[in-house]
């Protein structure tokens, strides 16, 4: 009876066996792309390369697609070592990272890792960096405001617990120091921020300038800077969101600020165009606009949490049409527009709420601030329509009453909408001091 039983055990234990060949061996190298040989894997696979070194060390590699009977790989770093007839090992499963409460205030890597190269804190968890979004009947409807502290966002185009918007900008139009103003001020319970495809210097500027000590203490940094592989690139944008996941799934509010998802949409054109996709509007491949919504629909709430995100986006000429900014705008729930003019003019934070939208403001603000935020945005844009003509002294006053009461206005909005990156203003004075500027809404 007892050897039946071994026996029993003994067939069970042989049928789980995992009987696919985990094993390959690299026979080509092309540029980035690596060859082999096996192993039986999926896209998205982690690999270990075996070198051939003496040493042995090992690389780790992503399995980025397929050509008959080769696995293409893609290095997570550089390839100086790796020969032909390398053991290629796969470890079954997408890139997973550590992640806990202890990670607060840190700077950490594509792969989780602390840029410093200290050692990761005690008592994390392991995630996956690739997960699927919360699926969309479990996600609870946004009813709730998130302050961000500041007056142009809190007060003309709030923002709800859970929202995803845009930030739509050409270079050094105020991104980074705007992006800072937020992680310090916003009442949301912690920031994940993912840093990607800067300059390892502009990196540096933003923990010590933008966000400072104050904004790292209740901060995680993801950053892949530019000159890193593309897949490192990607991938930091996967960890900071895989990230921002785990505080979320613990009930909490998380803010995550993505700079910028037109360097992660780049990184993935690379990654396209080295295996053999065909490039489709201005040089971007499909993957490309199949990756997007797949990294951007994982924010927003789930059945517990909520995620409101931030993702830049860099727009050449303030040419909104680009392929990338088209894309991002039609996934996310609103857009903020920095404006160059604006910020020539010394009009900071340079924000043009003219050409900015939050879609779900009408939700969530009293009908009064909508209201009031309403009328100021119309006075805006009859002074801003009339501009040139006031300017050159063209327009007489008394010729119509819609112009001289923008005319009146305009001073007191602009400087409403003007807010020193040191100011943090709360959100209630924010909205009471625009329902009180609007005309019929208070003092004025
Ligand atoms: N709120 C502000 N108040 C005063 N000056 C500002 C403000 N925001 C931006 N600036 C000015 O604009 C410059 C560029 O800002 P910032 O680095 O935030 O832009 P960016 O869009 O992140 O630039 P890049 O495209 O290079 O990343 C700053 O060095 C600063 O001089
Ligand atoms: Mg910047």
């Amino acid at each position: 009876m007892t050897e039946m039983k071994k026996a029993e055990e003994l067939i069970g234990y042989i049928s789980k066996l995992n009987t696919f060949p985990k094993f390959g061996r690299v026979v080509r190298v092309v540029g980035l792309m690596i060859e082999s040989q096996g192993p039986v894997s999926s896209v998205g696979d982690v690999c270990h390369i075996h070198l051939n070194n003496g040493k042995d060390s090992i690389i780790l590699a992503e399995v980025v697609g397929f050509r008959e009977e080769i696995v293409i790989l893609m290095p997570y770093t550089s390839i100086n070592d790796i020969s032909s007839g390398c053991l290629v090992e796969s470890t079954g499963k997408p890139l997973e990272i550590k992640v806990g409460m202890n990670l607060i205030g840190k700077v950490l890597d594509s792969m989780g890792n602390p840029i410093d190269k200290s050692a990761l804190p005690k008592g994390l968890s392991t995630v996956s960096a690739e997960q699927e979004p919360p699926n969309v009947l479990s996600r609870k409807s946004i009813n709730e405001k998130l302050a961000v502290g500041v007056k142009a966002i809190d007060g003309m185009l709030t923002v709800g617990n859970g929202q995803r918007v845009g930030i739509f900008a050409g270079s050094g139009v105020g991104k980074s120091t705007l992006l800072g103003m937020i992680a310090r001020n916003t009442t949301a319970d912690l920031n994940v921020i993912g840093l990607i495809g800067e300059r390892g210097r502009e990196v540096r500027e933003f923990i010590e300038r933008d966000l400072g000590p104050e904004g790292l203490s209740r901060t995680i940094v993801v950053a892949a800077t530019s000159d890193q592989p593309a897949l490192m690139r990607i991938k930091g944008a996967f960890t900071a969101t895989a990230i921002a996941e785990y505080f979320r799934d613990k009930g909490m509010n998380v803010m995550l600020m993505m700079d910028s998802v037109t360097r992660v949409a780049m990184a993935q054109r690379e990654i396209g165009l080295a295996v053999g996709e065909p490039p489709a509007t201005r040089g971007y491949t499909p993957s490309v606009f199949s990756i997007l919504p797949k990294l951007l629909e994982r924010t927003g709430t789930n059945e517990v949490g909520a995620i409101t995100a931030f993702y830049t986006v860099l727009v050449d000429g303030d040419d909104m049409n680009e392929p990338i900014a088209d894309a991002v705008r039609g996934i996310l729930d609103g857009h903020i527009v920095l404006d160059r003019t604006l910020a020539n003019k010394g009009q900071y934070p340079a924000i043009n709420v003219l050409k900015s939208v939050s879609r779900l403001m009408n939700h969530i603000a009293s009908p009064e601030h909508v209201k009031a935020a309403e009328k100021l945005r119309e006075l805006y844009y009859t002074y801003d329509k009339s501009e040139d003509l006031i300017n050159i002294g063209a327009y007489k006053r008394g010729t119509s009453r819609e112009i001289d009461e923008a005319i009146e206005f305009e001073p007191h909005i602009t400087n409403y909408l003007k807010q020193s990156y040191k100011d943090n203003v709360n959100m209630e004075d924010s909205i009471s001091e625009l329902i009180s500027l609007a005309p019929g809404g208070g003092s004025r």
